[in-house]
Parts: C-alpha cells; sequence; structure tokens
C-alpha cells in the first residue's frame, strides 16, 4: 500500500517497463506496471522458470541490480538452464534458499530442524534480509509452493505471503511470484493480492509436440489481450504468439480482380478473384488443387507479386517437380524472391505459431496471395475441428482485410462418385471451386465448376479442364452431359463439346 509520504500520484504515474518478452509485452499493451507484485502460475514444467528468468535478463539489461530467491530448483540447475537457452546470468543474484543436505551454510541447516512456523518465518526472515541488503528492481520468488508446504495450514501460509507483499510494497521492487498449483484448491486468496496473474499451461495432444499456452487472468489496470496465447519454448527463451484479433489490421489496398493468368479461368470466375477475398479449392486427391493454386501464384510472379505457399502436406521437392512437368515456373519466382514455400508440419507446429508465421509473411513479407496447402493438414494441428474453425474465422478475416487474396485447398475423400468432405468451412469461404473427376467413354478426365462466389457473378457452367505440360488448360462449357458431378455422366447432346486429348495430358 502507497502512503502518502511517498507520493501517491508519483507512483500512478511510473511508466510501464518491458517484461523482458516481446510477445508478453506485446499482449500487456507495452509491458507491465514497476513496482508491482505479479503471480505466475502453471504447472510443473510448463515455463515458468524460463519465463522468470527473461524478467530479470531484461532487468540486467538496463543495468539494474535483479534478485531470483529460488527454494526448488539449485543454484547449479538454474544455471545450467540458462546456460542451454544460451544465456548468462551475470547480474543475476542468485539466492538459494534449499534447506536440507544441499545448504552447507550452518544457520540455514538449522531451519531445517526447527518447528514449522519457526522454519517459515525463519525462511521469510532470511528473504527480507537478503532483499534489503540488495535493493534489487527485479525480484523473482521460485516458488511458493514450498512456502506453502514449510506454512502448513492455509491461514499461516496466507500471512506469510501478505508479509511478502506488505514487505515489498514499501520497495521500489517488482516482484514476480512463481507457484507450480500444487495446492488442491484455486488460490484466489493468492490473485487478489497480486497486482498481476499470468496462467502457463502445457497440453498434451494426441499427436505431435505438447501444446504451450498462457493467459493473462488479471493484471490491474491494463487492457490486456484475453484469452489463451500459444507459446513455445525454444532455444533462447519462451517465443508467445500473441492471439490474432482481425479486428486490429487494416490495410487500403486497391479493390481489383488478381488474373490467374489464364482467361478461360478467370472468365468462369466472372472476372477472376478479388484482392482481400478467399477461394476455397476443393476436390479430391491429385485432381489439381494445387496446380490451379499455384497457377495464382506464378503469375503473381510475372506481376513482381510476392506469394507466400504454406505447404501442409508436401514437400518443396514435390512442388517443384510437379511444377515443372506443368511448365510452371517455380523455381524461377522462388530464386527471385517472389515465391515463398514454407513447409509446415502440423504435428510440430500450434495454431498461434501458424497465425503468427502468415502474419510475417504478410507484414514483414510483402506477400499479396497467401495460399494454404492444405486444410486437411492445418486441420491435423489443431486439438479439435471448432478451433479450426474459429482461428480460420479469425485469420480469413485478417487477410482480407490487409488486401490479400488467399486460395485455400481441402481435399476430399473419394475419386469419383459420392464424395466425403472432411471439413465443412465453405460458409467461411467467399468462392468455391469445385474439382471433380469424371468418366465419359472409358477415359478420366476433370471438370471444375464454381459453385459459389459471394462478389461478382461467376459462369455457372462446368467446364472440362486439363493439366499438361502447357500448365492448366481450360476448355469450353460442357453442354449436353448431366451428371459429370456425379463421376459418370451422361451425354445427351449432339456434338461432344470434349476437349482433344494430346499426347501431353497428364490426365
Ligand atoms: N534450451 C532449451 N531449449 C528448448 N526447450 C527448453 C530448453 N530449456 C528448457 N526447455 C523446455 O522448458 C521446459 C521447462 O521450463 P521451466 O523450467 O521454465 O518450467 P517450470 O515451470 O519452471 O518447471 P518446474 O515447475 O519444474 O520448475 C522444459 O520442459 C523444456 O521442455
Ligand atoms: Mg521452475
Amino acid at each position: 500500500m502507497e502512503n502518502k509520504a511517498n507520493g501517491i500520484s508519483e507512483d500512478l504515474e511510473l511508466p510501464k517497463i518491458s517484461y523482458g518478452n516481446v510477445g508478453l509485452d506485446n499482449i500487456l499493451g507495452g509491458g507491465i506496471d514497476p513496482e508491482r507484485m505479479y503471480l505466475f502460475e502453471g504447472q510443473p514444467g510448463s515455463g515458468k522458470t524460463t519465463l522468470a528468468l527473461e524478467f530479470l535478463l531484461e532487468g540486467v539489461r538496463r543495468g539494474e541490480p535483479t534478485l531470483y530467491i529460488t527454494l526448488s530448483e539449485t543454484e547449479r540447475e538454474l544455471r545450467l538452464v540458462a546456460k542451454r537457452h544460451g544465456w548468462s546470468l551475470r547480474g543475476i543474484t542468485i539466492f538459494e534458499l534449499i534447506p536440507p543436505e544441499t545448504s552447507l551454510d550452518p544457520s540455514q541447516e538449522l531451519t531445517v530442524l526447527h518447528p514449522a512456523e519457526m522454519e517459515l518465518s525463519e525462511t521469510t526472515q532470511m528473504i527480507f534480509a537478503r532483499v534489503e541488503a540488495l535493493s534489487p528492481a527485479r525480484i523473482v520468488v521460485d516458488s511458493l509452493s514450498e512456502l506453502r508446504l514449510l506454512a502448513q495450514s492455509p491461514l499461516r501460509y496466507r500471512r506469510q505471503i501478505l508479509a511478502l507483499k506488505h514487505f515489498f510494497s514499501g520497495r521500489k521492487s517488482t516482484v514476480v511470484l512463481l507457484d507450480d498449483l500444487s495446492s488442491q484448491q484455486n488460490d484466489l486468496q493468492l490473485h487478489s493480492i497480486a497486482h498481476g496473474v499470468v496462467l502457463l499451461e502445457q497440453l498434451a495432444i494426441d499427436y505431435g509436440a505438447q501444446r504451450r499456452r498462457l493467459r493473462v487472468v488479471k493484471m490491474r489496470g491494463i487492457d490486456f489481450k484475453g484469452g489463451f496465447h500459444d507459446f513455445t519454448i525454444k532455444q533462447g527463451g519462451l517465443k508467445v504468439y500473441p492471439r490474432l484479433v482481425a479486428a486490429e489490421h487494416h490495410k487500403d489496398f486497391r479493390n481489383e480482380v488478381v488474373p490467374s493468368g489464364n482467361s478461360e479461368l478467370d472468365s468462369l470466375l466472372g472476372g477472376g478473384l478479388e484482392r482481400g477475398t478467399n477461394a476455397l479449392l476443393i476436390g479430391s486427391a491429385g485432381v489439381g488443387k494445387s496446380s490451379l493454386a499455384l497457377t495464382y501464384a506464378i503469375a503473381g510472379a510475372a506481376r513482381q507479386e510476392r506469394s507466400v505457399i504454406f505447404a501442409f502436406d508436401e514437400g518443396r521437392g514435390t512442388m517443384s517437380a510437379r511444377a515443372s512437368t506443368l511448365g510452371l515456373p517455380l523455381e524461377d519466382g522462388i530464386n527471385k524472391g517472389l515465391i515463398d514455400i514454407k513447409q509446415i508440419d502440423p504435428a510440430e507446429m500450434a495454431p498461434g505459431e501458424f497465425a503468427s508465421a502468415v502474419r510475417e509473411s504478410v507484414e514483414a513479407g510483402n506477400a499479396s496471395i497467401v495460399i494454404i496447402d492444405s486444410l486437411n493438414g492445418y486441420l491435423n494441428s489443431m486439438p479439435d475441428e471448432r478451433f479450426l474453425i474459429l482461428q480460420m474465422h479469425e485469420l480469413l478475416s485478417y487477410l482480407s482485410q490487409c488486401g490479400i487474396l488467399t486460395i485455400l485447398v481441402l481435399a476430399q475423400h473419394g475419386m469419383v462418385g459420392p464424395m466425403d468432405t472432411p471439413l465443412d468451412i465453405s460458409y467461411l469461404a467467399d468462392g468455391v471451386i469445385l474439382l471433380r473427376y469424371f468418366e465419359f467413354d472409358g477415359s478420366v478426365r476433370r471438370a471444375l465448376s464454381v459453385v459459389e462466389k459471394r462478389s461478382g457473378s461467376q459462369e455457372n457452367t462446368i467446364r472440362e479442364f486439363k493439366l499438361s505440360n502447357k500448365g492448366i488448360t481450360v476448355g469450353p462449357p460442357l453442354k449436353g452431359f448431366s451428371g459429370i458431378f456425379s463421376g459418370t455422366p451422361v451425354y445427351k447432346g449432339e456434338a461432344a463439346p470434349l476437349m482433344h486429348r494430346d499426347c501431353d495430358d497428364r490426365g
């Protein structure tokens, strides 16, 4: 509690300080209030120590005295963790308060033998003494669980926490308390004492790497970004991916068509696909969805426009090989830096990390065409289909507001006949292009149709298309057939409008 003599108004005006983690600072709208007490809670292994070290390292960067009070991990363990992250702990005072064998200091050894209450107050007294001697600007207490154990009763524990709070409030220290959530009940009292609370979580999913996420539970006086934010721990520390909020982003862009480089296709699309919209390409495996998506990137590169392809299903090698059989100059676009293929392993990448990669391509990489190939792969990176729809909704709104043409690829199960769509996302799409195999007179052919387009007027016809070393060729509307999308059409007309099959035909 501030007293008048310290000057309340002065206290109120203290500018926020950087926590020491870019993502967390972003979620908190710039940083945290100094000289307050914060609580970081999370199960063992959730990343508390790592995040706490980043807080102190920021203090060191600012030339502040910093103190790490550890009741759980030994100094050696801490140093090892820091070393693995490539951090030097020089400038951070580590105060190891772990009782029995590890401590050789007789005064500390005594504390083990004392009755619990003595031991607890001695521990806090030692903390106080150390803080008074050092006057650190940033303090970490790792962790409260040990204090809770020493206290034995919730009442005594609470009294100690209040004593800690009281002690720190008179000092110019910003304090981060860690708690590993080992107490059975949710510690709301602790929450009410802290100025801010951040929860760290680690989730095991059925397949692939564990998912980490954090949530700011409370932060007094700060309009923080609510909800869960994915994060990863990699060498070098915590990388937090602030949740994408589409409404926060907007770019001015021209309302114009993005040519595909194929006039037949553009006319089928009623002029073409527009900037700031998305198109969903649906069809069976191998029917030509990725090739169709690729033509947009190639045509973009010819206009010096940048595209990014998020490849969930195929490697760059497969993609290049296909492009060269189709006579599409993909390598050329890549070499000129106009086409960027980002291979994504959905088992390893959290959705938040993916969204952040998309943002980076758009904001730093200046991409104006984004291709996600395929949503089936993206779905695998999600714990739940519901999340995909929600996240896709946010991502697509974001891309739309930035004037990006987004092409989504979705594979259906089945080849001809009844098809099964694994994910109903068509209502999020501005346009849906359906690609189908059909069989006619003993050969397999391909057809495409625009079944939905929100802006402009598309053709309601079905056209045959071919993949050859000349890329994608779209034929005239298929008139006189019925049941093309059933896979086995019946021809009812007089002159067959099907395309000639030449030796280059890959169909
Ligand atoms: N150098 C590193 N590179 C990548 N990941 C690392 C590295 N060092 C630690 N980690 C990850 O960080 C996790 C532990 O983080 P941390 O020690 O901060 O958790 P904690 O919440 O403090 O755990 P505890 O409750 O056990 O103290 C480990 O599970 C490990 O996967
Ligand atoms: Mg720890």
